[in-house]
């Protein structure tokens, strides 16, 4: 296999659960270096263990909570520590919910912009100011179809997808001049603990209890798209493999939905 990352140093966040685990697979398997930055330490930990008895001593775990921007800064830097350079930021830490107009709370309001606004706010700051100084980048955010159309999540979380769609054109605009390129990519639906209450709440289950709810989610979402299977981690993480890599280097403030074919589908009844 090529190693389309030979030599490139990447941070991805919520790397220890669903697309960002696999995307820190398929990273790894083309020769990154990674920082795995995640919530669960023990998760992290095996993550890199295992990755480290497959490829050799070029990954680190960073216990990270993505909404905070000090905790961002300090993730960024401990990566500049530890391989002296940073040329990709996967800001794909989240999580799902489900406010409406009328049921929405302060605490809601903040929790969740704080999330998946404020991650990649910090995320593409702080990683901005590395790129920089070492001649450019790619930053990659996890939006989502819901950013595009009407229920496909929950109402603040649609309205957070939305702006990270938006922050990514503005800032690939403000950033494009060092170049430093940012995307987003939307998945359609994609088969993960997202779908259950996200990786803590897989965590309390058993290995069986989550294979039970796994096949039976793929089961579903295989008959709600027009390509007759469910999305996969592996369908996003190797969007962003082709964004981190030297062939994505024309690309720059786009949003680019992986669904397979979700999307239009809406159009056509609409
Ligand atoms: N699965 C889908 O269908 C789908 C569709 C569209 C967008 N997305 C987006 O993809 C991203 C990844 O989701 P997933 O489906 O892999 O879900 P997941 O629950 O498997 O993974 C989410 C990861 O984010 C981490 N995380 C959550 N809050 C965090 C915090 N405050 N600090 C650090 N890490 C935190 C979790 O620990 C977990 O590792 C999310 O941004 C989600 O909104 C998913």
């Amino acid at each position: 296999m090529s190693c389309r990352l030979q030599d490139k140093v990447a941070i991805i966040t919520g790397a220890t659960s669903g697309i960002g685990e696999a995307t820190a697979r398929i990273f790894a398997a083309h020769g990154a270096q990674l920082v795995i930055a995640g919530r669960s330490k023990e998760r992290g930990e095996a993550l890199v263990e295992s990755l480290t008895e497959q490829y050799g001593a070029r990954f680190m775990f960073h216990a990270v909570d993505v909404g905070r921007e000090a905790e961002m800064a300090g993730m960024v830097d401990a990566c500049l520590t530890k391989f002296g350079r940073l040329d990709c930021l996967f800001n794909n830490a989240g999580a799902g919910e489900r406010s409406s107009v009328e049921s929405v709370t302060e605490e809601e309001f903040d929790r969740v912009m704080r999330l998946l606004v404020g991650s990649v706010t910090f995320g593409m700051k702080h990683a901005a100011r590395v790129m920089k100084s070492s001649g450019g980048g790619s930053i990659i955010n996890n939006a989502s179809i819901a950013a595009h159309r009407i229920n496909q999540g929950g109402y603040l979380y649609s309205g957070a997808k939305a702006a990270v769609s938006h922050l990514t054109r503005l800032a690939g605009v403000e950033l494009g001049p060092h170049n430093i390129r940012v995307n987003a990519i939307s998945p359609g639906a994609i088969a993960t603990p997202i779908f259950w209450g996200g990786s803590s709440r897989a965590e309390t289950l058993s290995d069986d209890e989550n294979a039970g709810k796994m096949a039976k989610l793929q089961g579903n979402l295989a008959k709600a798209t027009p390509t007759p299977r469910s999305g996969l981690p592996e369908d996003i993480a190797y969007t962003a493999l082709f964004l981190a890599s030297d062939e994505g280097s024309y690309i720059n403030c786009q949003d680019i939905i992986v669904d397979g074919g979700r999307t239009a589908m809406f159009n056509e009844r609409s």
